[in-house]
């Protein structure tokens, strides 16, 4: 669940520098100023699979026999020999020749989950029975459908290396890559999993990562960082990817936010926000009274993280209208369709085709929740008429689920958000990456390049990249963190493009991932075994 991985993405923050997890099963040689240079080509790459170790856990009352490949570094000159390390786990049953659930050791797909939240460093997802949510975590219940599970630790905006930031962008998406690369290099040592049917998997900055894993594909664009960091010489490209309400296209996500709660002047911060711009000593509004919740109370960025509804300044207000004002071009930039080969348009005034497709997903998203049976009746943004959800109202959408971020949401004036430090130098300076609020509030900007090759928009369509062949992108209705329209718009530049993409937006759903594991490896299987 979400819970999990904003939880380990405060720990790897509060504890950046001295957060150490276990060792690395290779050797590591000595190194008392581990620059880039002197611990180049220390790593052997090649798996080696006497280092197996057999686990057994309870999945939902059976056990999961498992052989787990813990701490393996996955580049030959690692940045960070805490961050660039993956594990494998493989269903013990594959070893002695066995089937499960109709996949082999030949043909079982690898699951490859990513913990990345926050854009903070993620931390490898282990098998766990019991996730914050509840139930097994997405490892485990992979395992007990026969995936193949390998899941890479990766930089984030907080990792540092003798002092030096190594872990801005686009580094997260280079140690995606290389860990996919590590696995083709391998693919004839490692004893179980298909690398040509990997599927990716991840929720917020996670889920955007997953996003970028699928579709940027040996992109050339990546070459030299992956060179740089020792990554073997294989393809990157994945079969299919997962992606949880992704906090993607950075760039251009300020907009709709805005399109969606330009009028709603009162905002409630998530806890993760309160506790990152604390512990970066970037909590400079006096008006901001922090709940007395546990972070934890806070899984999906619900709106317990203040006391009290903070007011935005005349100044937010101003830019929250720029930035609604400007969506529109924005999206008629993109020459985007529905599945009718209907184009998608909006008006000055924010009203057209585009936002009538928005509208679809959240009736859709209703009438499914009403079809399983969830009285919908006090909800006042929608119109039901003889059991169907007949229409939406974007207008009072906003007030029932909540502004969390004043404008800009991403871009923050001040430098001050997730997004400005994951943009940062690497002496750990944030900077900008709209031109809009570069140009409106003075700052640095962070380099054209960098900002490009975050975004999967850059990519999906070129005849250079291997996008995957299957995306299933999630973002609950409930959600708050970024505008439906941010995930509205990847899922139909995929499709647009020939992309088997299944998009849902489902009913109460807050900003979290991994809640509906049998409905993910349902799809897993069937694209799978199609
Ligand atoms: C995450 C959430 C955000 O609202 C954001 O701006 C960036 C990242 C996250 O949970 O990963």
């Amino acid at each position: 669940m979400r819970k999990k991985v904003l939880a380990k993405a405060l720990i790897a923050f509060l504890g950046a520098g001295i957060f150490t997890a276990t060792a690395p099963e290779v050797e590591i040689v000595k190194c008392e100023a581990a620059t880039m240079e002197n611990i180049a080509q220390n790593y052997d790459l090649s798996f080696d699979a006497s280092v197996g170790v057999e686990k057994t856990l309870n999945c939902e009352g059976r056990a999961v026999k498992f052989i787990a490949y813990e701490n393996i570094i996955y580049v030959r000159n690692p940045a960070s020999v805490e961050q660039q390390k993956l594990s494998i786990y493989i269903p013990a049953e594959y070893l002695k020749g066995g089937t499960i659930n109709g996949y082999t050791a030949e043909t079982a797909p690898i699951f490859m989950p990513n913990g990345v939240g926050g854009y903070m460093p993620g931390e490898i997802l282990s098998p766990q029975e019991k996730s914050r949510g509840g139930g097994a975590n997405a490892s485990l219940v992979a395992l007990s459908r026969g995936l193949v599970v390998v899941s890479p630790a990766i930089r984030g905006r907080t990792t540092v290396t003798d002092g030096v930031y190594i872990g801005k962008a686009p580094a997260l998406i280079v140690d995606y890559k290389a860990a996919v690369r590590y696995l083709r290099f391998n693919r004839n040592r490692i004893p179980a999993g298909d690398t040509e049917k990997i599927i990716s998997n991840g929720t917020s900055a996670g889920g955007a990562l997953s996003a970028a894993l699928g579709s940027m594909g040996n992109a050339p664009e990546f070459e030299s960082y992956l060179q740089e960091i020792g990554a073997a010489d294989e393809r990157d490209d994945i079969f299919a990817s997962s992606d949880y309400c992704p906090i993607t296209n950075l760039e251009n996500a300020d907009k709709p936010y805005e399109w969606i709660f330009y009028g709603e002047n009162k905002y409630y911060p998530a806890m993760w926000q309160l506790q990152d711009l604390k512990a970066r000593g970037k909590l400079n509004n006096p008006d901001i009274k922090i709940s007395d919740a546990p972070p934890d109370a806070d899984s999906a960025n619900n709106p317990v993280g203040v006391k009290d509804a903070v007011d935005m300044t005349k100044d937010e207000i101003k830019i929250s209208k720029k930035l609604r004002d400007a969506f529109p071009s924005y999206v008629n930039s993109l020459n985007l369709h529905d599945e009718h080969g209907k184009l998608l348009t909006l008006d000055q005034n924010g009203n057209g085709t585009f936002k009538e497709f928005i509208k679809l997903k959240y009736i859709e998203s209703a009438q499914n929740a009403l079809d399983s049976g969830e009285d919908l009746s006090e909800i006042n943004w929608i119109t039901i008429k003889n059991g169907r959800v007949v229409d939406v109202d974007l207008k009072k959408y906003p007030a029932v689920v909540t502004r969390m971020k004043a404008a800009p949401a991403f871009d923050k004036m001040d430098l001050s958000s997730a997004e400005n430090d994951e943009f940062g130098t690497k002496n750990n300076q944030p900077r900008h990456f709209s031109e809009i609020i570069y140009k409106n509030s003075g700052g640095e900007m962070a380099d054209a390049e960098q900002i490009r090759i975050m975004n999967p928009l850059n990519f999906i369509g070129r005849d250079d990249v291997t996008v995957a062949k299957h995306f299933r992108i999630r973002h609950g209705a409930a959600d708050r963190d970024t505008s439906l329209a941010i995930p509205a718009i990847l899922a139909l530049a995929l499709q647009n493009n020939g992309v088997d993409v299944d998009f849902f937006s489902p009913w109460g759903i807050g900003h979290s991932g991994d809640y509906d594991l049998d409905k993910l490896f349902n799809w897993s299987d069937n694209i799978c075994k199609e």
